[in-house]
């Protein structure tokens, strides 16, 4: 059994020959929460698709829970317990509050959509209320709380997030960020790809820095010391 929910050894990956990942080594500790930070365009987004299976590397080896997975496809994915929310959140704009449950309840057909829709409005009363809108006419924090209803009901072991506070003003991050919080404390291993390095750091147990397609410092937030400031802007 290995310790690492996730390890990335040597990981390129390429868009249409292209490469952007020059080889990335990264690994996530069960039960840690590691985030990776770094500026645009340094290939944050591209090492989540290479985890879950969205991109196929063109070399190293993804591990997920130990085992080889390299393009992992979502049912395997899901069958190892991993559970990946991209840039956009990936909620279906043009379909309701509830018709997007409704999806994730096929997805996870041991779930009736009753319970989905209870554990779901529990969490985010605000979405019960709004259960019949369009989930493109959500607001940016509402969207997010919906995509983070995947994450609940899938009950994955780990959750992979790119930037869950894009767009969002501070109270709303702060909100997402306690539910996120909650997550972590109820031991799901997260790997969370965040410009808002000061608010990730705050709740991660491990920060990755990548720049230009590899990462460049895996430390303990307290010791990360100058990286941050250097890379990731006084504001973040
Ligand atoms: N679908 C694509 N086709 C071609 N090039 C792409 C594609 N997606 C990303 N890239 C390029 O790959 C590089 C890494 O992009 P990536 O989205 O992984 O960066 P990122 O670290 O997530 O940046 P950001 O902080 O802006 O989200 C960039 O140079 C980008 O232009
Ligand atoms: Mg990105």
């Amino acid at each position: 059994m290995s310790a690492y929910a996730i390890e990335l050894i040597d990981v390129h990956a390429a868009y249409g020959g292209i490469e952007v990942l020059h080889g990335v080594d990264l690994v996530v500790p069960e039960g840690a929460l590691v985030a990776m930070l770094g500026p645009n365009g340094a290939g944050k987004s591209t090492t989540l698709k290479a985890i879950d299976g969205r991109l196929t590397p063109t070399g190293g080896c993804v591990h997920i829970a130990g085992r080889h997975m390299n393009g992992a496809s979502t049912k395997q994915l899901a069958r190892a317990g991993v559970c990946s929310i991209p840039e956009g959140r990936g909620i279906f704009p043009n379909l309701t509050v509830e018709e997007n449950l409704r999806m994730l309840t096929q997805l996870h057909a041991d779930l009736p959509m009753s319970e989905v829709a209870e554990r779901t409005y529990a969490r985010f009363p605000i979405l019960g209320q709004r259960h019949t809108q369009l989930a493109g006419t959500l607001s940016g924090g509402e969207q997010q709380m919906l995509a983070m209803s995947r994450a609940l009901v899938s009950d994955p072991s780990v959750l992979l997030v790119d930037e869950p506070s894009m767009g969002l003003a501070p109270r709303i991050v702060a909100e997402v960020y306690d539910v996120l919080r909650q997550l972590a404390a109820e031991g799901i291993t997260m790997l969370l790809v965040e410009q808002f390095a000061q608010m990730a750091l705050s709740i991660a147990d491990y920060a990755a820095v990548m720049i230009q397609g590899q990462i460049v410092t895996f430390a303990e937030p307290a010791d990360l010391g100058d990286v941050a400031g250097a890379y990731l802007g006084a504001s973040a």
